[in-house]
């Protein structure tokens, strides 16, 4: 059986670096006797500027019918203030396939940990997996402008979290075994009913792995002073995007970073954390190594072929052990050297 990967190179240095993911998949495929097909289609700004929105029906039917969808970024400065906005692409594609859970890994490799801004010392036991709700919340909420007053409503139902925290449980069991719950429940409503929700569930089917409640403004502070104090980070779809970019640091940069946004099907969206980083695109020199990232990912949740995961991973980990560093990490090669230098390390 042949699996179909739909990619989406959207904008800016999207397509520079899925290029990357791609070559790696072919590589790993090769190497492990995986028959995958791809599918390359408009989205984003690039879908805006040649079919009039971001998220084309063609484009999302394709997406419904795949095994997993490789994304590059989306936005860029030529679309701000438009009718349509290439972000709205990548909210409605989360939403209609339902990808509730965004798992975002962040570890230090040991030979960028002088690359943080952090003491080195701080930063070289980091190991967390953020887990980012993705369908809720402020950014799902609805949307009103009355004249000079604007809201954004924050909504989240009892099974919208248990469906969350359900994969923060699970990952914690295939990790360090405890879970640290974000949110801002000395003020919000909605956080209250998460904690609430949270214990109960930790209580009644995961009392084995260790849970602790954190308030987001504590929370966005501790990251950075004894980040290796947590394991899996769980919150909610906005605190989740601000404190993942945060941890994102850690690592030495942010292009290093991959993520899967998970359903309840095996169908997930893969993609780096980086934006389309307009200010460097089409120059040759974003790192493709979260773009990289993701692509293991995507053959470990959506394949199930973690032997061919773990290859790409390991070619990530060699190449940066031997030194190989783009300019995000003071280096000199350019994306498709690094990327010729991933690829000849899959193949050995
Ligand atoms: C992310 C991005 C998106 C988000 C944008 C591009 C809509 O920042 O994936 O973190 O806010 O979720
Ligand atoms: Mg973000």
């Amino acid at each position: 059986m042949s699996h179909k990967i739909v990619v989406l190179p959207g904008d800016g240095v999207g397509p520079e670096v899925v290029d990357g993911a791609v070559q790696a998949l072919v590589v790993a495929a090769d190497k492990f006797g995986l028959a995958l097909e791809f599918d390359a289609l408009p989205f984003g700004g690039a879908a805006i500027d040649e079919y009039g929105e971001p998220l084309p029906p063609h484009t999302l039917v394709a997406c419904k019918n795949a095994s997993a969808i490789l994304l590059g970024a989306v936005g860029g400065p030529q679309w701000d203030g438009g009718e349509q906005r290439p972000e709205a692409g990548l909210l409605g594609l989360r939403s209609a396939l339902n990808l509730f859970a965004n798992l975002r890994p962040v570890n230090v490799h040991p030979a960028l940990a002088e690359h943080s801004p952090l003491r080195a010392e701080r930063v070289k036991d980091v190991d967390i997996l953020i887990l980012r709700e993705l369908t809720g919340g402020l950014y799902f909420g609805q949307k009103r402008r009355d004249g000079d007053t604007a809201s954004d409503v924050c909504s989240y139902s009892r099974d919208e979290i248990i469906r969350a925290a359900r994969v923060a449980f699970t990952a914690a069991r295939r990790r360090r075994r405890h879970v640290t719950s974000i949110d801002k429940a000395n003020v919000l409503e909605t956080s209250r009913l998460w904690r609430e929700t949270v214990s109960a569930l930790h209580e009644a089917d995961y009392a084995d792995v260790e849970l602790r409640h954190e308030l987001v403004d504590s929370a966005a502070m501790k990251l950075i002073t004894s980040p290796g104090s947590y394991d899996v980070v769980l919150t909610e779809n906005l605190f989740g995007d601000i404190l993942s970019d945060e941890c994102s640091v850690l690592a030495g940069s942010i292009g290093l970073l991959g993520s899967a946004s998970l359903g309840s099907s095996a169908l997930g969206l893969y993609e780096p954390i980086h934006g389309s980083a307009p200010d460097i695109a089409g120059q040759n020199i974003a790192n493709p190594i979260g773009a990289i990232a993701s692509a293991a990912m995507l053959l470990r949740h959506s394949l199930n072929a973690p032997k061919a995961a773990q290859a790409i991973d390991d070619a990530i980990y060699n190449v940066l052990q031997e030194g190989a560093r783009t300019r995000d990490l003071g280096g000199t090669l350019s994306c498709t050297q690094m990327i010729a230098k991933i690829i000849a390390h899959i193949r050995q």
